[in-house]
C-alpha cells in the first residue's frame, strides 16, 4: 500500500473491474454457469445457438426465438469476396490467429452497422461476426492449403457447418455435437484476459469489430487460448505413453511451464476440463487415436503429483480437437469461434453501462523502494556521437575494410545538416572534442 492508499496488484489478480450478469464463476468449488445455467447442463443439453441467445438476450430461447436466432446466424454466414482475396494475398505461413485478427478488422470495414454502437446494432453485429468468423477461419484454411473455400451449408447447425466448411465433409451427429459442446464450453469466462481486452477497447467508445480484433490478439498468447495448441505439441513431443514419466521428471527439473495446467481462479478443478476429458476419451477411442487420451491422462497425473497443478480447459481439448481432425494451429481459432459469443455479450454489457477503463499504475524501478521520481529536463541528443568514439578506437580487420572506413568517415560529421550545431560546441566537428550532453 502506498501513501495514496493504492496497492500494486500484479496481473490485477482479484481486482473487481466490472459487474456482469453473463457468467458466474465459483473458483473455490470449481463451478461455472452462464446466465444462471450450469455449464455442464448447457454443454450436454443446449446447442451453441441457444447459448448465443442466452448470452446476448439474457435467457434461453423458446422454440420461436431459437428459430429466429438460427436463421439469423445462417443468413450471416457468407463473407465478402474481398476477404477471400485478402487471404490469397497473405503469406501462406501466417499464423491463423494473426489472419483471424486481420479478418475481423476487414469484416468491420463492410459491416452495415460498423459505426453504430447502439444496443440493437451491437446485437446485429454480434450475430453477423459470430457466423462470419467461423466462415473466415475455414476459408483461410482452405486457401492456405491450395483449395477453394467451401460455401456454407444452410441446412447444418453452426457447429456442423463449421466442420463442413473446414473439411468438405458433412460431419456425423456425434462429431458435430462434440464441436458444438466445445464452442459452448469456450463461449464465456467472465473477465479473462481477452474479454477484459474487448471491454477496455469499447470503454473508449470504439466499436465491436475493433474490440473483437483486440480480443483475438489477446487470446492468441500461449498463457491464454494458445495453450491448447501448446498442449498438443507437448503430447507430440512426448510421442508415446511410455515416455510420459521421463518427460515429466525432466520437465519438472528444468522448471518447464506445463501448458494446459494451472489456473488463476480455479484451484480445486476447472469444470470445463472435466467435461472435455470425457469428450476426449470418447472421440480418441472412436477415431482410433486413443494413445493421445492415455498420454494426456498420464501426463495430468504426473504433473499433479509433482506440482499440484490442475488441468484447465485447454488440456483435454487438445486430444479432443486433434482426434476430430482439427489442424493443431487451428485449435486457438476454434476457441475464438466459441469465445466470440462471450466477447460480444461482454461488449454489449459494457456499452450498456460504460465507464472508461484505465487502471491506475505506478512507476516501477527494479529493486528500488517506492519513491517519487524527480523531474529533469530533456537534453538534446547529438546524433552519432557514440558510434564515432567506438568505431575510431577499434583496430579489427573489419574496421579497416573500405566499407568500414567509409562508415567511419561518414560519422565525422555529427550534425544531420551542415548548418545544425551541437549545443555542446561551436565547431561542426564537436563530437571529437565535446561530449554529447546526453552521453553520460
Ligand atoms: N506449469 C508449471 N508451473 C506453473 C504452472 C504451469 N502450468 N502454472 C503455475 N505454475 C507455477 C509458477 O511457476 C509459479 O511458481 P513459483 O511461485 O514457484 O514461481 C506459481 O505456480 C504461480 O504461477 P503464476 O503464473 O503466477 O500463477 P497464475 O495463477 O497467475 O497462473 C496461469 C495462471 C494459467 C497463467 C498458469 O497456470 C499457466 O501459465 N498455465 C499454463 C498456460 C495455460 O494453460 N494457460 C491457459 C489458461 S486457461
Amino acid at each position: 500500500m502506498d501513501k495514496e492508499g493504492t496497492q500494486l496488484i500484479r496481473g490485477l489478480e482479484g481486482v473487481v473491474a466490472a459487474e456482469t450478469k453473463l457468467c458466474d464463476l465459483d473458483g473455490r468449488n470449481g463451478r461455472l454457469a452462464y446466465g444462471g445455467y450450469d455449464i455442464e447442463d448447457l454443454a450436454r443439453r443446449a446447442s451453441f445457438e441457444e447459448v448465443c441467445h442466452l448470452l446476448w438476450y439474457g435467457e434461453l430461447p423458446n422454440a420461436a426465438q431459437l428459430d429466429k436466432m438460427t436463421l439469423a446466424l445462417i443468413a450471416a454466414r457468407e463473407i465478402p469476396a474481398d476477404l477471400v482475396q485478402a487471404f490469397r494475398l497473405m503469406p501462406k505461413a501466417t499464423d491463423p490467429m494473426r489472419v483471424l485478427q486481420a479478418a475481423v478488422a476487414i469484416l468491420g470495414m463492410s459491416d452495415p452497422d460498423t459505426t453504430d454502437n447502439s444496443h440493437a446494432a451491437n446485437i446485429r453485429k454480434a450475430i453477423r461476426l459470430t457466423s462470419q468468423m467461423a466462415t473466415a477461419i475455414c476459408a483461410h484454411h482452405r486457401v492456405r492449403s491450395g483449395e477453394d473455400p467451401i460455401r456454407p451449408a444452410s441446412d447444418l447447425s453452426h457447429a456442423g457447418n463449421f466442420l463442413y466448411m473446414l473439411t468438405g465433409k458433412r460431419p456425423s451427429g456425434v462429431v458435430a455435437k462434440a464441436i458444438d459442446a466445445s464452442l459452448t464450453l469456450y463461449a464465456e469466462h467472465e473477465l479473462n484476459a481477452s474479454t477484459f481486452t474487448t471491454r477496455c477497447i469499447v470503454s473508449t467508445q470504439s466499436d465491436l469489430h475493433s474490440a473483437v480484433a483486440g480480443g483475438v490478439g489477446a487470446l492468441k498468447g500461449p498463457l491464454h487460448g494458445g495453450a491448447g495448441e501448446a498442449v498438443m505439441r507437448t503430447l507430440m513431443e512426448i510421442g508415446e505413453v511410455a515416455n510420459v514419466n521421463a518427460f515429466t521428471e525432466k520437465a519438472v527439473a528444468d522448471k518447464r511451464r506445463f501448458m494446459g495446467m494451472g489456473h488463476r481462479v480455479y484451484k480445486a478443478g476447472d469444470p470445463r476440463a472435466t467435461i472435455l476429458k470425457g469428450m476426449a476419451e470418447e472421440a480418441c477411442r472412436q477415431s482410433g487415436q486413443f494413445k493421445w487420451y492415455e498420454m494426456a491422462v498420464k501426463l495430468h497425473a504426473r504433473i499433479n503429483e509433482a506440482k499440484k497443478l490442475i488441468p484447465n480447459v485447454d488440456f483435454y481439448s487438445a486430444p479432443l480437437f486433434y482426434s476430430l481432425g482439427i489442424p493443431v494451429d487451428l485449435f486457438t481459432p476454434v476457441i475464438a469461434a466459441g469465445r466470440i459469443a462471450g466477447w460480444t455479450a461482454n461488449i454489449i454489457e459494457q456499452y450498456d453501462d460504460n465507464r472508461l477503463i484505465p487502471p491506475a499504475r505506478r512507476l516501477h524501478r527494479p529493486g528500488a523502494p517506492r519513491v517519487r521520481v524527480g523531474r529533469q529536463a530533456v537534453r538534446p541528443l547529438c546524433p552519432r556521437a557514440s558510434p564515432r568514439s567506438s568505431s575510431t578506437t577499434t583496430s579489427s580487420p573489419a574496421s579497416r575494410s573500405p566499407a568500414r572506413k567509409s562508415a567511419s568517415r561518414s560519422i565525422r560529421c555529427c550534425s544531420p545538416t551542415p548548418t545544425a550545431r551541437c549545443p555542446g560546441s561551436s565547431s561542426r566537428r564537436w563530437a571529437s572534442r565535446a561530449p554529447c550532453p546526453r552521453a553520460s
